[in-house]
């Protein structure tokens, strides 16, 4: 913190790289500065931030320890009352408690490109600092409550037009400020008190229909709404009284599991891809990308590495294939122009010199890295590692986007199983965030380290995961889709399944997701494993007859729900429970009710226990790893921070007992994992394992 007497105007400088956050110190600067400004000849002062931004928000070293005087609410109420006017200059970001601080002032300028936000509801709380009672005294009731429960920051030129902000400033951020403060100056302005702004008046409907909204769009995360009652309390309260009802909400959501949740989730991405192995490794140089195979998922693929600035050969089976590969990237690359994420003039130079795709293999021989997305057959893709070997340059990175098929085995189809790796994206691959980064046994460091700085510069959350069949990922996905299909076999419908588990918090239940990928998927996958199937397995017979009717899901507008203009989203069919019935019929059983609540312990423990095994078999190699996995692949809530954050909040004895309760009816599918066995002796967690 600097504080510079320059003649009339009072110069405070946030200084704290990296992002100017609010911890003690800056804090105590803070006051400090107001204190000799008041006391200092200068008639006007100027807050601003030394680097790239204003200040960036709390400081995240600080989460979990006991609060340290002086307290950010007093800090800005400092500000705010200061005998002689504040103004905060506004440059690169203002977030959580750095806009309430700039809140705090009595004019504000931002400097184009700055980002205004309240996120505080991303980690499970809400603006602690007065920003749910001074924001919409500024901006109003409805901008307020969409600034603090979707913490989308708005930007500059935006908060002008809110009144968020009084002025669009130019050039650097003090420059902008010293400019308004002359300005004031000249017109002999006083100091301003937000809190002095009449209140919206109140509109209790706008208020329940928000309500009403947000509640359903948030499948029982609590932060937002709390954010919405603080918000309320600002156009019912006094000012101060509102500060209490905002402090008092704060300290509620403080104490709630999901904050835990939240966090977790925060860090656990931070820490995902630091490994030791690769760590102090040099990746390799990466800018043109190769990708065999032009369907789903090679289409996703090269589309994500063209919006990164990234060079894609892609190769097709024959023209006509190549022809829809690109037809498809273009689609994509359209709507990435629609949602405003890429420029018209950006995209037709993508398409004329980035992207080109082919038929011949040849065209490979510049790639760094080459993927290959190619049928999920063993033959198809050890042809196509071996025409690799032959056409690929010394140290390209050779992946397979392969979903459960053994990499070794590939990697054995080429002369350099060093440089081969799995990079396994989800569908849609331009799209969604999780990367799983398959490291087979022979992969060098120096591949390992490439892959992370690929995934990087993607924009994905990548994740390393060893060789078995699924991954991460899909191999506990297929644990407790069992269990979810045991409780159909036992009469529990796919249709209270699913809403159990929206309920819970995922945005959509099994069998919708099964629509939506196509239940030939699981078909095939049940086909793959027949030969190894146990005599105690319990079969889904009824997912084959859905099959074999053509019910293939959202692309044939039925599968276990019906898809048309009625119901886009799908309506629950009375004869798919006929099918399941008759199922339970041949197979002897007699159907019982389930709870909503039971439907949930069960999935979630058969989830925890596969995680278990994941992690015991060094497949995972941290509980963090799974629970990132299940957070950005497999739509788990955050709030609740995944699976296995989950397994810790609810008590690894609880989830032990469960599991030994369900196995005394099937101890073939039920048996307590080593590692869940072992910690809940012990009274451990997992975290206890993350490191
Ligand atoms: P797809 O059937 O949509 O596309 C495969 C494409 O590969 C076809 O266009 C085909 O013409 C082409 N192809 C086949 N043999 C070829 C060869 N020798 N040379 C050049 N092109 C060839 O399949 P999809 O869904 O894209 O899957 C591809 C791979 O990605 C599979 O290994 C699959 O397991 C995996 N995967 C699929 C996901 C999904 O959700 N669909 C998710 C993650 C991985």
């Amino acid at each position: 913190m600097h504080f510079e007497s320059r003649g009339r105007i009072a110069v405070i400088t946030v200084d704290h790289a990296p992002v100017n956050a609010l911890g003690r110190d800056v804090r105590a600067g803070l006051v400090e500065a107001i204190e000799r400004f008041e006391a200092d000849a200068a008639e006007i002062a100027v807050i601003h931030g030394a680097g790239r931004l204003f200040i960036g928000g709390a400081d995240i070293s600080e989460f979990g320890k006991p609060p340290q005087a002086p307290f950010l609410p007093d800090v800005v109420n400092r500000i705010e009352a200061c005998t002689k006017p504040v103004v905060a200059a506004i440059h690169g970001a203002a977030l959580g408690g750095g806009l309430e601080i700039a809140l705090g002032a009595h004019y504000r300028v931002a400097v184009p490109g700055a980002q205004l936000g309240l996120p505080e509801t991303k980690l499970g709380v809400i603006p602690g600092a007065g920003g749910t009672q001074r924001a919409p005294r500024l901006v109003g009731a409805e901008a307020a409550i969409e600034m603090a429960t979707t913490g989308t920051p708005v930007p500059a030129q935006k908060a002008v037009e809110l009144g968020l902000v009084d002025r669009l400033g130019e050039g650097e951020a003090l420059d902008a400020g010293l400019a308004y403060a002359e300005e004031l100056l000249s017109q002999g302005a006083a100091p301003r008190p937000v809190r002095e702004i009449a209140a919206p008046a109140h509109d209790a409907q706008m208020f329940e229909t928000r309500r009403a909204v947000l509640r359903k769009k948030l499948r029982g995360e609590v932060a937002p709404l709390a954010a919405l009652d603080a918000i309320e309390a600002s156009t019912k309260l006094s000012f101060d009284e509102g500060l209490a009802e905002e402090r008092r909400q704060f300290m509620k959501m403080m104490e709630t599991p999901q904050r835990a949740g939240l966090i977790h989730a925060f860090f656990i991405e931070r820490k995902v891809a630091k490994l030791p192995e690769i760590e102090g490794v040099t990746p390799r140089d990466v800018s043109a990308i190769g990708v065999i195979g032009g369907g789903t998922m090679g289409a996703g693929i090269a589309t994500a590495a063209l919006l990164r600035g990234l060079t894609v050969t892609l190769v097709e089976r024959d023209d006509e294939a190549a022809n829809r590969a690109r037809a498809t990237i273009e689609k994509n690359l359209a709507a990435a122009v629609k949602r405003g994420k890429l420029k018209e003039d950006k995209r037709d130079a993508i398409l004329s010199d980035a992207l080109s795709c082919v038929t011949s293999y040849d065209a490979l021989s510049n790639a760094d890295v080459i993927v290959e997305a190619v049928f999920e057959s063993m033959d198809v893709k050890k042809e196509v590692f071996a025409e690799l070997d032959r056409v690929a340059k010394q140290g390209a990175v050779l992946a397979t986007n392969t979903s459960y098929l053994d990499i070794d085995e590939i990697a054995q189809a080429t002369s350099r199983p060093s440089d081969v790796i799995g990079l396994h994206f989800f569908s849609p691959a331009h799209v969604m965030k999780l990367l799983e980064i398959v490291v087979a046994d022979k992969t060098a460091p120096e591949v390992t380290a490439t892959a992370f700085a690929l995934g990087k510069k993607l924009g994905k959350v990548s994740v390393r995961a060893g060789v078995c069949d699924g991954f991460i990922g899909n191999r506990i996905l297929s644990h407790y889709r069992t269990a979810a299909d045991h409780m159909i076999l036992d009469g529990a419908s796919p249709y209270q399944i699913d809403k159990a588990l929206r309920d819970f918090g995922f945005p959509m239940g099994p069998y919708q997701v099964g629509d939506l990928a196509g239940l030939d998927i699981g078909y095939m996958t049940r086909q793959r494993k027949a030969g190894q199937r146990h005599e105690r397995d319990r079969y889904p017979g009824w997912a084959d007859t859905l099959y074999e009717m053509g019910r293939l899901g959202q692309k044939t507008q039925r599968g276990y729900y019906i898809y048309d203009e009625e119901s886009p989203r799908g309506r629950p069919d009375p004869e798919v429970e006929e099918i399941i019935a008759k199922e339970r019929e041949t197979q002897g059983v007699t159907p019982r009710d389930f709870t909503d609540e039971e439907i949930v312990e069960r999935y979630m423990a058969a989830m925890v226990n596969e995680s278990a095994r994941v992690v015991e078999e060094g497949i995972a190699q941290r509980p963090l790893d799974v629970d990132v996995t299940l957070l950005y692949g497999y739509g788990f809530p955050r709030h609740r921070g995944g699976p296995m954050h989950y397994a810790d909040t609810e008590g690894l004895a609880t989830i032990r007992d469960r599991i030994r309760g369900y196995a005394a009816e099937d101890d073939h599918f039920w048996k307590v994992a080593p590692l869940l066995d072992r910690l809940a002796d012990e009274n451990s967690t997992f975290a206890s394992l993350n490191g």
